[in-house]
């Protein structure tokens, strides 16, 4: 079938085609309705259905032959270890954790934190929870102890479930002391806290509260599956807002294992028993669903890699991966592929490889260049498919998909819509924009299965955040444009998200910080182009009248303030003191022009500005720091 006759299959008649879908997974009562549009803006998929996630993703699989099947290949240059976990070693593990669970009084609809590295252990926590229907949130370990703070607050998590430490390159990340000094400042406390115990850096437990991970899961008597409605939330993952404030992004079972399990194989054309490989982080969304959910729904292998691109211990470390694990697709961020190519431009690593198994490379989460395509495809030789999609949605958005029917490639976008999206590029009229001009890009409600049901706790927050600002619209907070042929191009963002080495990341977040500091009175906080990570953080502030210290000290300071409140994760290196920054007559700040200067674009001088001379005193601190080149002088416009 072509992708234009699913496509619109998909569109004409969502229950038939999504009813059609779920028969990909295992019911233990099927729905009384495939899409209920009972309470819109809510929609929901499946109600009245019944089934679990765990069972899906594990259990059914003895069933079908594959008990000694590896469904974990945890690959550790880090910590210089393989490991492979069979789906009958998982179950085991997995009804282990349930069970340990269980006896910490944890039961369906209570909430459990993780807080681990890319371990094995990350996955069975996870599968352990959605077993008894526990609501698990994962924190990305690259995050402050404010932020684990802030997300133990607003999930209130009964348990926790941490490493002791985590393992970058350059350092060991001391889990557990974050852990405690994250439940030190929250309000809430959880009642009970399982450790698993690394050796590299073991933790200090605290006797009552914290048991060993280990010693749990040996003591636990295996759980059973238990059944949760479709509509129930299988997971939070928090996820950055426009205030410091995360939005717990809400996803349910029943929608998120059917378009889990439809994806596998029509957008990503994996089949059961591949190996599939994400080069992410369980932390983020692409954990989430490309190394935990949708492999095991699909009964494939996945790859938990605890290494980076590069540095572990060169960029050869991914072909290393693929060969040896005999990996069919690979999903990561371009800017890993970024990284490889500035260390080994030749790909001169790639020829000690056999890649012959290697079918596809998916890219996602930041805007995929031109270059880095090209590059990628040359040295691979297979199809590069940038495809788009964010948190909230929890999978594709627009993608080529490989498995109804490869598109023709056009380099910068990421194709079609994919089966399921109705996307809409708005004017600010709320009027479709015309092929090729710029507008917000929308999706049009109902958002097909697996999408996000709500914010945690927060209906009005979910209403206000997405679907206020054009009635039956999903807003996506992204800008672009669709051409002639449908084909979508992402630009920018137009809210204070950023994108750094494919994390997202909030300026609002790091101005909060900036101004807390006694010797700033004002800031602010711009994504500056950076050739490796997409985007950087740059901080411009502005010190308080009669501050007599160091400007440079000052500096030094803010950026241990944000490391230590947002974390390492934020790349938060660069800060440039200022005398003003340039406003708007009513007192807006102007981020964007900023952003301009520094990056060496050109801009219009915008009409309301206060006054055009800041711009040259702006210009002249970021050209001192190697920003704003090409920047013309008293012209107010970069020379590009
Ligand atoms: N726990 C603790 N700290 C972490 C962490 C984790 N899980 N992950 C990253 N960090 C730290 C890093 O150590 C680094 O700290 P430093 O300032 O002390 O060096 C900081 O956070 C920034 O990390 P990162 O953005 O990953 O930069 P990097 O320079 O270490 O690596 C890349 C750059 C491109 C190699 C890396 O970002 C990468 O592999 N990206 C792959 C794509 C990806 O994972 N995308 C996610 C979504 S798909
Ligand atoms: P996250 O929620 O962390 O996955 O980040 C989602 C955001 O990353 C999107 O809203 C986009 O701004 C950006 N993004 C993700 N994938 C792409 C892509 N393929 N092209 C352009 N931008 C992307």
């Amino acid at each position: 079938m072509s992708y234009q006759t699913v496509y619109d299959r998909a569109m004409s008649d969502p229950a038939t085609f999504w009813g059609e879908a779920a028969e990909l997974i295992d019911w233990d009562r099927p729905w009384d309705e495939v899409l209920d549009r009972s309470n819109p803006p809510f929609y929901r998929w499946f109600s009245g259905g019944m089934l679990n996630t765990c069972y899906n993703a594990v259990d059914r699989h003895m069933r079908a032959g594959r008990g000694d099947q590896p469904a974990i290949i945890h690959d550790s240059p880090v910590t210089d270890s393989r490991t492979t976990i069979t789906y009958a070693q998982l179950q085991d593990q997995a009804a282990r954790c349930a069970g340990a669970l269980q006896a910490l009084g944890v039961a369906k609809g209570d909430r459990v934190i993780i807080y681990l590295p890319m371990v094995p252990e990350a996955v069975v926590a996870m599968l352990g929870c959605a077993r008894i229907g526990a609501i698990h949130s994962v924190v990305f370990g690259g995050f402050s102890a404010r932020e684990l703070a802030t997300r133990i607050d607003d999930a209130k998590p009964k348990v926790m479930i941490a490493g002791s430490c985590g393992i970058e390159p350059n350092r060991i990340v001391h889990y557990k002391p974050l852990l405690d000094s994250a439940i030190d400042l929250a309000e809430h406390k959880p009642t009970h806290c399982l450790i698993l115990q690394r050796p590299q850096e073991p933790g200090t437990l605290i006797p009552g509260r914290d048991l060993s991970w280990s010693a749990a899961l040996a003591a636990a008597a295996p759980a059973d599956c238990v059944p949760v409605a479709a509509t129930d939330p299988l997971y939070i993952l928090y996820t950055s807002g426009t205030t410091g404030q995360p939005k717990g992004v809400v996803r349910d079972n029943g929608g998120h294992a059917v378009a889990m399990a439809w994806s596998m194989a029509n957008l990503y054309n994996v089949q059961p028993g591949e190996v599939f490989w994400a080069a992410s982080d369980v932390g983020w969304v692409v954990g989430h669903s490309y190394i935990v959910y949708a492999p095991l729904l699909a009964g494939c292998t996945t790859v938990v890699y605890e290494g980076k691109p590069v540095g572990t211990p060169d960029p050869g470390a991914f072909w290393r991966v693929i060969q040896e694990h005999r990996v069919a697709v690979l999903f990561t961020a371009p800017t890993a592929f970024r990284a490889i190519k500035r260390e080994d431009p030749h790909a001169e690593h790639l020829r000690h490889y056999d890649l012959s198994g290697f079918r596809a490379l998916f890219l996602a989460g930041e805007r995929c260049d031109p270059a880095t395509l090209h590059w990628a495809e040359q040295i691979l030789g297979v199809p590069v498919i940038d495809h788009w999609w964010q948190t909230e949605t929890g999978w594709g958005i627009a993608a080529n998909c490989l498995g109804i029917e490869p598109l023709p490639v056009k380099p910068g976008s990421p194709t079609r819509a994919v089966p399921g999206y109705d996307i809409q590029v708005l004017d600010d009229a709320g009027e479709p924009a015309r092929p090729g001009d710029i507008g917000r890009i929308m999706l049009r409600l109902p958002l097909p299965p697996g999408c996000l049901t709500t914010l945690w706790g927060n209906d009005a927050r979910f209403i206000q955040s997405y679907l206020s600002a054009q009635p039956g619209y999903y807003l996506t907070g992204d800008a672009g444009y669709l051409d002639e042929d449908g084909y979508l191009f992402v630009m920018s963002r137009i809210d204070d998200v950023i994108n750094v080495a494919g994390h997202r990341l909030s300026t609002g977040s790091m101005e909060a910080v900036l101004a807390s500091h006694p010797d700033v009175a004002e800031c602010a906080v711009i994504g500056t182009a950076d050739p490796l990570k997409g985007e950087l953080p740059l901080g411009l502030v502005v010190l308080k009248a009669g501050v007599t210290r160091e400007p440079a000290s000052i500096a030094k300071d803010l950026v241990k303030l944000v490391r230590d409140e947002i974390g390492p994760v934020a790349a938060f290196k660069n800060v440039v003191v200022v005398e003003r920054l340039p406003k708007t007559r009513s007192g807006k700040i102007l981020r964007g022009t900023m952003k301009a200067i520094a990056d060496g674009k050109d801009f219009r001088l915008p009409a309301t500005i206060d006054d055009p001379a800041i711009l040259d005193e702006i210009a002249s601190a970021l050209a001192a720091i190697g920003y704003a080149q090409g920047y013309v002088r008293g012209d107010h416009r970069s020379g590009s």
